[in-house]
């Protein structure tokens, strides 16, 4: 008798903790659906979720992060980039919304870049320059794609070869960027390239932030930090001059988290001629670090926050100024003047035109390799 009781109380405790193991299975996964077709060939989404509710979604189409829910303080779910529901829509017409950005990104003057050389023209796609790559940039090409699963982790690596001469640059580059949820809440983004000839490159990530929830409301109460004590003042049409200026005493300066509206309508000459903010932050980077904290972004009624670590020397901060309610949105709602923000790590614009900007250059042989880390909480 004893002896039953004491193996049947033995079962009854293993049988517990099975049952406490199997509630705890893992919601950390990717899985893959069709998204549309294009020109014959199937335009694919992949969705990664983690153990804490956060869910992206990723297309094949130009690499486009299309969604991205995560909790707010009560634990409700937003999602907090903007974007669109259908293919057709990114094709219409997309400012950039999600999308993967290269072989260039943001400006390149007049469409020209002398290298080793030899002069390049490129489309003037905005302007009289050149912007995001070009007519055909990455963020309208179709990438191939692979699902990777860590331990706490889940990736989708996408890879898309770039021929000699597309959009008029140099060298068939291979181009490999990897999307990374993982169950501390960091979306991180790995970015590696080779070239056959040397050629320039500069990929970033263009999603357009807004943590009350896309769709809902513009981004001025958002609070940010620029970790950076000089940003590269601009001409009318976005060029650098080449000058790197102080921030001091101006409504450039992020040393201190500040709510974005604060300053953006102050009457400064930067802010006048890009319409608010547009420009390219020097990270005050040091040598002996790898990763730079860049930038903090928090929305106090949600209490969403984020900090972006990268290994890039600068960051291009866009206010949404040219968004003006005539693009409608995934929930049905327009997307109104400044109701999305971008956060672009990155090498400065205008980089192959100015020698005293960190090179961009990337020559057979070497690699290419960037990391840029989202990192999220609640506060
Ligand atoms: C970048 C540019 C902006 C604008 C947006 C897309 O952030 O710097 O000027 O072109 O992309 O609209």
């Amino acid at each position: 008798m004893n002896f039953l009781k004491k193996t049947s109380l033995l079962i009854l405790i293993i049988l517990f903790y099975m049952s406490c193991t199997n509630t705890s299975e893992s919601k950390m996964g990717i899985s893959k659906e069709k998204f549309a077709e294009l020109d014959g060939k199937t335009v694919d989404i992949y969705t990664l979720t983690n153990n804490n509710n956060f869910e992206l979604k990723v297309i094949t189409y130009g690499g486009i992060v299309t969604s991205f829910k995560m909790p707010d303080r009560e634990g409700k779910l937003n999602d907090v980039v903007l974007g669109y529901n259908s293919l057709d829509d990114y094709i219409k017409e997309n400012p950039y919304f999600g999308s993967t950005i290269g072989r260039y990104g943001n400006r390149i003057a007049n469409g020209k870049f002398t290298l080793d050389g030899r002069e390049y023209t490129l489309a003037q796609n905005n302007g009289p320059n050149s912007l995001h790559g070009g007519v055909k940039g990455f963020d309208k090409v179709i990438w191939e794609a692979t699902p990777v699963t860590g331990k706490d982790s889940v990736s989708l690596k996408l890879h898309y070869l770039a021929k000699d001469g597309e959009e008029g640059f140099p060298g068939n580059l291979d181009a490999t960027v990897t999307y990374t949820l993982t169950d501390k809440n960091t979306f991180r983004i790995d970015y590696h390239a080779t070239t056959d000839k040397a050629t320039v490159v500069n990929l970033t990530h263009h999603a357009y932030w807004n943590f009350a929830g896309e769709g809902n409301r513009n981004i001025l109460d958002h609070e940010l930090m620029l970790n950076a004590d000089a940003y590269t003042p601009v001409d009318s049409t976005l060029i650098p001059t080449g000058e790197i200026a102080t921030v001091e005493g101006t409504p450039m300066d992020f040393r201190t988290t500040t709510a974005i509206g604060a300053r953006i309508n102050d009457n400064f000459q930067q802010l006048k001629f890009a319409g608010g903010y547009d420009h390219n932050w020097v990270l005050n980077t040091s040598p002996d670090e790898k990763f730079t904290k860049a930038a903090t972004l928090y929305e106090p009624t949600s209490g969403r926050f984020m900090e972006i670590t990268t290994s890039e020397p600068g960051i291009q901060f866009y206010s949404g100024n040219f968004l003006d309610g005539s693009l409608v949105g995934k929930s049905g709602k327009p997307y109104e003047f400044r109701t999305g923000l971008c956060l672009e790590t990155q090498h400065f614009p205008d980089s192959p035109n100015k020698e005293n900007f960190p090179s961009v250059v990337l020559r057979p042989g070497e690699t290419y390799k960037t990391t840029t880390i989202h990192a999220f909480s609640i506060k």
